[in-house]
């Protein structure tokens, strides 16, 4: 984690129905964002109740969560923050989910703003996995993300829950920039072809990931199946980087850290 520096970009990962992957996905992500450009990343798991983004990183308890620090906002600051992260990776932390009650929501919007506003300044980039979930709080939050990436799959019981869920966005004041579709699990069961979801759905659906067994495991060095190559293809877009580039050290990766914080090009 580095001194202050309010830069860091914050995606939202949003599920449109359960088990669409969007946990999964956030991990994925954070692994490759913190690997393989060793960008500094905080996973916060915003699922509530049973978040477990965490489980599927280490194999360890947290010593504390989201609720806790959500409980006193005017004690928040980077100590706090930084004692509550768990660090399964070089350059990827992550805020484990809330176990107990969360306030009432008008006590917890300061508190998930200052929440942001730390992380955001001591991190290259924050995922959320917001789950299903969209309550006042979650969609203050969402418009203070610079992506949001809602995650759905290919089958007609999801369609709808995805149209609904684009639409909620955008009523709530989120502008089409801000939306990235994630269009995963392809090639499972019963499929909508991806251009009738594009049609229906009314947007382009460019991040296409497909199923398969081996989907939760660490990218290789080198991608070589299709599913990886995809998710090698969403992380870069993210990180702002062409896909090949791998980690880069010294003078040589400060400078594009500094390129990719600071590049207002859009995804
Ligand atoms: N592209 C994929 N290929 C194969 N398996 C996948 C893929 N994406 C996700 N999965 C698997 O689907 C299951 C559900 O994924 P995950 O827990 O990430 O979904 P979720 O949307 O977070 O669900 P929940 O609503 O319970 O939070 C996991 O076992 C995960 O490994
Ligand atoms: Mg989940």
């Amino acid at each position: 984690m580095r001194p202050a520096a309010p830069q860091g970009r914050i995606f939202a990962l949003l599920g449109c129905k359960g088990g669409v992957g969007t946990t999964q996905l956030t991990v994925q992500l954070g692994r490759l964002l913190a690997y393989r450009w060793q960008l500094d990343v905080l996973i916060v798991d915003w699922v509530h109740p049973f978040g477990d983004a965490a489980l599927l990183l280490s194999g360890e308890d947290p010593v504390s969560h989201l609720g806790d620090l959500l409980r006193e906002p005017e004690r928040l600051d980077a100590t706090l923050l930084d004692a509550a992260l768990m660090r399964p990776l070089p350059h990827l932390a992550v805020l484990a989910a809330a176990e107990t009650p969360l306030r009432a929501p008008v006590q917890q919007a300061a508190a998930v703003q200052r929440l942001l506003a730390l992380a955001r300044s001591r991190f290259d980039c924050v995922l959320c996995d917001c789950g299903r979930q969209l309550d006042p709080v979650r969609l203050m939050r969402l418009h203070e993300s610079d992506r949001l990436l809602p995650v759905f799959q290919p089958t007609l019981s999801t369609i709808r829950d995805a149209r609904r869920l684009l639409v909620a966005l955008l009523d709530s004041g989120v502008l089409p920039e801000q939306v990235l579709p994630v269009l995963n699990r392809m090639g499972r069961h019963q499929q909508v072809p991806a251009e009738l979801l594009e049609q229906v759905l009314g947007t382009r659906l460019p991040h296409r990931l497909p199923e398969h067994p081996g989907f939760s495991l660490p990218l290789p060095e080198r991608p070589s199946q299709p599913w990886q190559r995809s998710l090698l293809a969403l992380a870069a877009a993210l990180a702002r980087r062409p896909e090949q580039h791998a980690a880069r050290s010294g003078l040589l990766q400060r400078w594009w850290r500094k390129q990719w914080r600071w590049n207002p090009t859009p995804l």
